[in-house]
């Protein structure tokens, strides 16, 4: 893990308020697993105090991508930069998804798309093809994120909230329908996106095929030292805890670790 100050090569609008910012971070690229995140000092000075978490969209070289949706202070702070500054970086972070003998379903919503290109080219170079299901607001969404997933070359399906784009609905409802494709498989399923998605995903695997899910939550430390990501697991650790931090736990778990609320 490093913390420093690496220079941005890229910030490219992709339209939808999401933008695809890469940074030159060798250390970093050499070593980061789909599914890990790194935190980023979105301001200068004190503002905003603390780092926010992005995923690893993706690694190129002795480069590191992030795929963020512009919402508040950070992100907007964020979409202003251009290549040539230097960025804080600290990464990477958190655990990564293990990848699992059978057929892979990759099934994404909104943001939550972004470490799972990462997750499918790792895929891909192992020789898995993974069948991967995309869920987006609507078609400007959607296309921001589309195209590099539409280059793995596999099987890809999506949908979009507003139906003007793809099949009308949540993404979700195209899983059962895959799964029972090969119903003797032993699917793994892997997803992140809104908590409601990933829980309607954790209940449609139950008992029945693996799940790894990669949870969000809002961070302020980002190394398991402001106890501010906890979740709720399942059972107790054998510390007799109940809570899980996502940040250092995390943020990909097994989907029966979880205790979902609804
Ligand atoms: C492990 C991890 C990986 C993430 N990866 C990505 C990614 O790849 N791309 C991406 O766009 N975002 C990602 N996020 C979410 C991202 O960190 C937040 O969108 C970002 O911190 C918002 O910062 P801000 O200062 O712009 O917004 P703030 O001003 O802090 O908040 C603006 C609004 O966004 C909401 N918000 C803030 N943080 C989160 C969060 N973690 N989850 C949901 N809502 C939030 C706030 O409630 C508020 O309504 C990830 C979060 C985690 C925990
Ligand atoms: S973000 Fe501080 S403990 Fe996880």
């Amino acid at each position: 893990m490093i913390q420093a100050k690496r220079q941005i090569t890229l910030n490219e609008s992709l339209g939808a308020d999401i933008y695809r910012l890469s940074i030159q971070a060798p250390e970093i690229a050499a070593t980061a697993q789909a599914g890990q995140f790194i935190m980023v000092k979105t301001g200068v000075g004190f503002d905003p105090l603390l780092r926010r978490p992005f995923s690893i969209h993706q690694t190129e070289g002795d480069e590191i991508q992030i795929l963020f949706k512009r919402l508040g202070k950070g992100t907007t702070l964020l979409s202003k930069l251009a290549a040539g500054q230097q960025l804080d970086i600290l990464g990477p972070l958190g655990n990564a998804f293990t990848l699992q003998e059978g057929p892979c379903c990759l099934i994404g919503g909104g943001m939550g798309v972004a470490p799972l290109l990462f997750l499918a080219q790792t895929m891909r170079s192992r020789g898995i093809t993974p069948h991967i299901l995309l869920g987006a607001r609507n078609k400007a969404e959607l296309m921001a994120f589309l195209p590099a997933f539409q280059a793995l070359d596999g099987s890809l399906r999506y949908a979009t909230d507003d139906g003007s784009m793809g099949q009308r609905g949540f993404i979700i409802e195209a899983l059962p329908a895959l799964l029972a494709e090969d119903n003797k498989a032993k699917w793994q399923v892997y997803s992140c996106g809104p908590y409601p998605m990933m829980r309607a995903v954790a209940a449609i695997c139950q008992h029945k095929w693996p799940c790894q899910v990669s949870m969000e939550t809002m961070m302020a430390c980002g190394i398991s030292a402001c106890l501010g990501c906890t979740i709720t697991a399942r059972n107790t650790n054998r510390k007799g805890g109940k809570y899980l931090h996502v940040c250092q736990d995390g943020p990909v778990f097994a989907a029966e670790q979880i205790e979902w609320k609804s």
